[in-house]
C-alpha cells in the first residue's frame, strides 16, 4: 500500500516510537501518586516529555504545557476555558470541526461568533479579524494550515491584530506541528493546540496545548491530580490545572520518541522532504486534463497536501478506485471541514485529498500522479 493519508494520522513512524511504548508500558507506573521507582519513572519520563515539547514549541517553562488527548481536546479546554456568554469571538472559514462544533455549542450558549471568509483558493484576507472585531470580542480562534487544501495562515500576523486589540489567539496546530517550525512565542500564540499522531509522529490519542504565562483558562475536567487532594477544586497551577486524571504515560513516552527523533533529524530536513513530495505531485496531477486542484500553490510555505477532484466524479468513488486499483490510501469527502468545502465550492462531491510524509519516497509520488492520471483518462472515454 502506499499511505497518502498523513494529514488524517501518520502511520509510518519512526520505530523508536514503538519502542517507548512498549517500554513504557512494562516499566512505568502511575506519574505523581507514588514515591516507588515505577511511579517516580512515569513521573519522569511525562516531565521529560513536557519539556522536550516545550523546547519544540518555544514554550520556554514545561509546565506551560498541558497534555490531552488530542487537538481536539485542546481546543474544547481552551475555547470552552476562555469564553463566557456574551463574549465574542471571531474563527476562519478554514477551520475543522474542532474548532467549529465548540464555537457552535458556546453560540448557544449566548457566544457572539464572526467567521472571517475565504475566497475559491482557500485564502484570507486579513483586514476582516480587524473589521470582525467588537468591543466584546475575546479572542481569535485560527487554524495554521487547513486540512483540506494545506493553505496556511499567517498566524503571526493575526496574532499582531490580537495583541493591538488586547485579544486572545487560540492555535490549531493540528497539521503543522512536526510539518513546519512551530514556535509559540514567533507566532504571538497565546494558546496552541496540538495532536500528537499528525506530523509529530507519535501514537495516537497523544496531544497537548501550549498556554501562555498569565492566561487563564477554567478547567473543562476535575479530578484527580496526585497533588492537592485535599482542594475541592482543581489547583491553581499549571499543568494540573487542565490535566484531571491518570495521563496517558505510555503514549506520552511514544510522543517523546517522536519528538526526539524529528528534533534530532532537524524540523528543516522533515519538512524540505515533504515539500518536495508535495510540489512534485502537484506539478504532477495540476495539467491533467479533467483534474482540478484546490488551494493556493502560489504560497511559499504550505502543508504537504494536496486536494483534487476528477471531473465531477464522487471523490468518494475515486478514493476507493485508487485503494482498489492502486493500492493507493487518501482520504476523501468532507474532512471534518464543512465550511472550507462551502468556500471551495465541493460541499457535494467532496474532495480526494492526498497528503505526504516524511516516511513518502518519490517512487510512491509518481506512481500516485499515474493513478491519478489513468482514472482521469478513464473518466474521459
Ligand atoms: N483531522 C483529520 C483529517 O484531517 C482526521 O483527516
Amino acid at each position: 500500500m502506499i499511505y497518502l493519508d498523513n494529514a488524517a494520522t501518520t502511520l509510518h513512524k519512526p520505530p523508536e516510537v514503538a519502542a517507548a511504548v512498549v517500554s513504557a508500558m512494562s516499566e512505568l507506573g502511575n506519574a505523581g501518586r507514588g514515591a516507588y521507582g515505577a511511579s517516580l519513572d512515569g513521573a519522569r519520563t511525562i516531565y521529560k516529555v513536557r519539556a522536550l515539547l516545550a523546547e519544540f514549541f518555544g514554550a520556554g517553562d514545561p509546565r506551560r504545557i498541558v497534555f490531552t488527548c488530542n487537538s481536539t481536546e485542546s481546543l474544547n479546554i481552551a475555547l470552552k476555558g476562555l469564553l463566557k456568554p456574551g463574549d465574542h469571538a471571531i474563527t476562519t472559514q478554514l477551520e475543522h470541526n474542532s474548532v467549529l462544533r465548540p464555537l457552535y455549542e458556546l453560540q448557544k450558549q449566548g457566544v457572539g461568533l464572526t467567521i472571517v471568509q475565504a475566497d475559491r483558493l482557500g485564502r484570507v484576507d486579513y483586514a476582516d479579524f480587524e473589521r470582525a472585531i467588537t468591543p466584546q470580542t475575546r479572542l481569535i480562534a485560527a487554524t495554521h494550515a487547513s486540512n483540506l487544501t494545506g493553505n496556511m495562515l499567517d498566524i503571526a500576523r493575526i496574532g499582531e491584530i490580537t495583541h493591538r486589540h488586547g485579544l486572545l489567539l487560540v492555535v490549531d496546530a493540528s497539521q503543522t506541528a512536526g510539518e513546519v517550525p512551530v514556535d509559540a512565542g514567533q507566532l504571538l500564540a497565546d494558546v496552541l493546540c496540538f495532536t500528537g499522531h499528525k506530523g509529530l509522529m507519535g501514537p495516537q490519542g497523544t496531544g497537548g496545548m501550549y498556554v501562555r504565562p498569565g492566561v487563564e483558562i477554567r478547567p473543562l475536567l476535575s479530578g484527580g491530580t496526585g497533588v492537592q487532594s485535599y482542594l475541592k477544586t482543581q489547583p491553581p497551577q499549571m499543568p494540573e490545572r487542565l490535566e484531571a486524571g491518570t495521563l496517558n504515560g505510555h503514549g506520552i513516552a511514544g510522543l517523546g520518541a517522536a519528538v526526539r527523533f524529528i528534533m534530532d533529524t532537524g524540523i528543516g530536513k522533515v519538512q524540505a522532504k515533504e515539500q518536495s513530495l508535495m510540489r512534485r505531485f502537484y506539478e504532477g496531477v495540476r495539467g491533467i486534463p479533467g483534474v482540478t486542484v484546490y488551494g493556493d500553490f502560489e504560497a511559499k510555505l504550505r502543508c504537504p497536501i494536496v486536494a483534487l477532484n476528477i471531473r465531477g466524479r464522487d471523490s468518494g468513488e475515486v478514493s476507493d478506485a485508487l485503494f482498489t486499483e492502486y493500492g493507493i490510501a487518501v482520504r476523501p469527502g468532507a474532512h471534518c471541514a464543512p465550511l472550507m468545502h462551502e468556500a471551495l465550492g465541493t460541499k457535494e462531491q467532496g474532495a480526494v485529498r492526498f497528503s505526504f510524509s516524511y516516511y513518502n519516497t518519490e517512487e510512491e509520488t509518481d506512481a500516485a500522479i499515474r493513478a491519478v492520471r489513468a482514472l482521469a483518462r478513464e473518466e474521459e472515454t
